[in-house]
């Protein structure tokens, strides 16, 4: 199903981050950490151009994100979400077939998520839109201090 008429979908810009951060705090299903503050968000979003987009209703009230980028062999998707009164409208499906164009255009062949375990809503979408759960991998992960300078 296409986006509705009413819907923009457009790329993510630094305008977008405090109503975006505002959606994930509402959004369960979506891990927010430190990596989520503004100055976090707006560099990713540099280091990654016009691979991240938003869903915009009118009148310019934010209906959906998704965060995505590649490190030169795989791209990674993060906080896909939409509010709620625009859910089961074909929002996510093109956010996330925008995301994967423009990494098609980077030339990255795959792409990788994580996903909560109980979120039960979010593992029906990906599996709805044809992504694989894998049972072969598990993620590790360590935490780095910063040095101070
Ligand atoms: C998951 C989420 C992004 C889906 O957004 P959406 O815009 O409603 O998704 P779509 O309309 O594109 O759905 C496409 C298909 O996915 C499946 N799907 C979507 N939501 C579903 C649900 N709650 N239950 C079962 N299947 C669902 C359906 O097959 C749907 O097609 P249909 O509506 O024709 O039946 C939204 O529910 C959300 O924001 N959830 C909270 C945040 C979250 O969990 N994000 C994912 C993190 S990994």
């Amino acid at each position: 199903m296409n986006a509705p008429d009413l819907v923009e979908i457009r790329p993510f810009t630094m305008d977008d981050i405090s109503a975006a951060y505002q959606l994930w705090q509402g959004s369960a299903g979506v891990g927010l950490s430190g990596a989520d503050e503004p100055p976090a968000i707006s560099a990713f979003l540099q280091r990654n151009p016009g691979c991240s987009f938003v869903a915009v209703a009118a009148p310019d009230r934010l209906a959906g994100t998704i965060l995505c980028g590649h490190d030169g062999r795989r791209g990674y998707l993060y906080h896909l979400a939409v509010a709620p009164a625009h859910r089961r409208q074909g929002i996510a499906t093109e956010l996330v077939q925008r995301s994967l164009s423009a990494l098609a255009v980077a030339g990255i062949q795959k792409c990788h998520l994580f996903i909560f375990h109980e979120n039960e809503t979010g593992l029906a979408f990906w599996q709805a839109i044809g992504w694989t759960l894998r049972h072969d991998i598990q993620i590790m992960s360590h935490h780095i201090e910063l040095a101070v300078t």
